[in-house]
């Protein structure tokens, strides 16, 4: 079976890739081109470990074709971080210690971002419900969505 050649922006970089039709974006992201951040906890985007952003919109990228990506401009975890300068999300859940395994994380960040970049004022109910789907099995959730309400009010003490 023939490849399919894809042309896409990932974190700002154009980017090409061959994929079979079958193939995942999840799986092209983290076994072709060296991604490993976006994590594979279902298969069947019901976790949200593995989400991206594809034009600004979030996606679960196991339920996603490689294909699908041609002409998109997609956002990892790996694009969150301007160089050594951690996402004010990412230094607060540090701060707060808001995740334990880490395994749900990447996909956290990537859904608090992109709920905090269309409402930077969210309520405690609109992040829980934003974060609904995604899964963590450590935390209580407690500290995650605390630390994303924490970030809000920083980051509308900046601007
Ligand atoms: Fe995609 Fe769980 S791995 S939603
Ligand atoms: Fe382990 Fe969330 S920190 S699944």
């Amino acid at each position: 079976m023939s490849r399919i050649h894809v042309s896409t922006t990932i974190n700002g970089d154009e980017t090409e890739f061959l994929c079979e039709a079958q193939e995942t974006l999840l799986d092209v992201l983290r076994d072709d081109l060296d991604l490993t951040g976006s994590k594979e906890g279902c298969a069947s985007g019901d976790c949200g470990a593995c989400s991206v952003t594809v034009d600004g919109r979030l996606v679960c990228s196991c339920l996603m074709l490689a294909a699908e990506a041609e002409g998109r401009a997609i956002e990892t975890i790996e694009g969150m971080a301007d160089g050594d300068d951690l996402h004010p999300l990412q230094q607060k859940f540090l701060e707060m210690g808001a995740l334990q395994c880490g395994i749900c994380t990447p996909g956290v960040l990537v859904a608090a971002k992109n709920l905090l970049e269309r409402n930077p004022d969210p309520t405690e109910e609109q992040v829980r419900y934003w974060l609904a789907g995604n899964l963590c099995r450590c935390t209580g959730y407690d500290k995650i969505i605390r630390a994303v309400m924490e970030t809000a009010k920083d980051m509308r003490g900046a601007a």
